[in-house]
């Protein structure tokens, strides 16, 4: 057997790439697609679960990293800049350190999870904290790489969106055609853009038959794509999607209206319930920003009796976009103390304490 090879050799011809271009990878994608039984039985559809946490820096974001980082090195970049709510500053500081570059992170101050922060110090980068929300880091680095020498890898840079569509790529080429409903959580917004661009291309080649609709979910404290504004102070216990005016706007709002989708708010109680139900119900532990998808499904299945015939005998794929060990404090609050009693090495009093004997 050999082994996944990372998107850009797995999908080179299918990318608009310089020919040749180096790959700078760490065999990103090829992630499981997973079935969740649990959200199958509920909705009488058919669910999987697109399972980004397992990238090797443990979100989707390294599939867009290996190309632009690749792109950086072969244009010549010695330095390289994002703004950033973590997993983007966290991918770009691995590939660049592969790749030889000097990483730079903007970040929102004090907003970012301790995993993520330490990933992006461990692999090399120079994190700055900006006094502003997201969108102000991103400003921030459109600015500096207009004029300075640093070279701009945020999804704004066209390059990312090239990595990012192989997820849809890879679910299609699993299930043998495109699915009926795509699930996924959104902030600045590249990531549905990016599987709208990878499902339409992949009908215009006769890969698939058909391209889904796209329901992307955002928090209720930041959902300017459901307000249709921008919103001027996001706020929500989901850090990585806490954004007021994602960069893909348009691309975002033009795969919703061609696709027969659209965007829906979820509150932090509903994403960070269902972030504890897909942990126990299927055993896959993500990060809260994650769980906005399975979030807004079951809300959508809640929401009366007829919700049902808008899942029921479909194809649905969720993408979960981060692993939960990303941000294990959030995690943890509603759990309180994660052990409960204390015993001696004793058989009889371990069995008493766990309720066996
Ligand atoms: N899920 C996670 C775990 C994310 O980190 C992000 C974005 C999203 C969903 C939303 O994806 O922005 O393409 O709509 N994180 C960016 C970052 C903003 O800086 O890591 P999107």
């Amino acid at each position: 057997t050999r082994q996944w090879r990372g998107v850009i050799e797995e999908y080179r011809d299918l990318l608009d790439l310089p020919s040749g271009l180096a790959a700078v990878t760490l065999r990103e994608g090829g992630t499981p697609l997973v079935r969740s039984d649990w959200l199958s039985g509920l909705s009488h559809a058919e669910v999987w679960l697109k399972v980004e946490g397992d990238n090797p820096t443990g979100s989707f974001k390294d599939r867009g990293m290996t190309t632009a980082i690749s792109l950086a090195r072969h244009e010549g970049a010695e330095a390289v800049v994002c703004a950033s709510t973590g997993n983007t500053s966290a991918s770009m500081a691995a590939y660049a350190a592969r790749a030889g570059l000097k990483p730079l992170v903007l970040a929102p101050e004090g907003k970012i999870s301790a995993a993520k922060m330490a990933q992006a110090v461990v692999h090399g980068a120079q994190v700055i904290s900006v006094r502003g929300y997201f969108d102000d880091c991103l400003m921030l680095a459109r600015d500096l790489a207009d004029r300075y020498p640093v070279a701009l890898v945020n999804s704004v840079n066209p390059v990312r969106l090239e990595g990012q569509k192989t997820g849809a790529f890879e679910i299609v080429d699993f299930l043998g055609d495109a699915p009926d409903v795509h699930v996924l959580p959104v902030g600045n917004a590249g990531n549905i853009s990016a599987y709208w661009l990878g499902y339409t291309q992949y009908a215009e080649w006769g890969a698939s038959t058909r391209r889904p609709e796209m329901r992307g979910f955002q928090a209720a404290g930041a959902a300017p794509l459901v307000s249709g504004e921008p919103v001027r102070d996001p706020d929500t216990r989901a850090t990585a999607i806490r954004i007021g005016n994602p960069a893909s706007w348009h691309l975002a709002v033009a795969a919703a209206e061609q696709s027969g989708g659209g965007f829906a708010a979820v509150t932090d109680e509903q994403i960070l319930s269902a972030q504890h139900q897909l942990a126990r119900h299927d055993g896959v532990f993500v990060e809260p920003a994650s769980a906005a998808g399975v979030a807004g499904m079951l809300a959508d299945l809640a929401s009366g009796p007829e919700a049902l015939g808008r899942w029921e005998a479909r194809t649905v794929v969720v993408t979960v976009t981060g692993h939960g060990l990303k941000d294990t404090a959030t995690a943890l609050e509603p759990v309180g103390d994660i052990v409960d009693v204390v015993v001696d090495p004793d058989a009889d009093e371990a069995a008493a304490a766990a309720g066996l004997a």
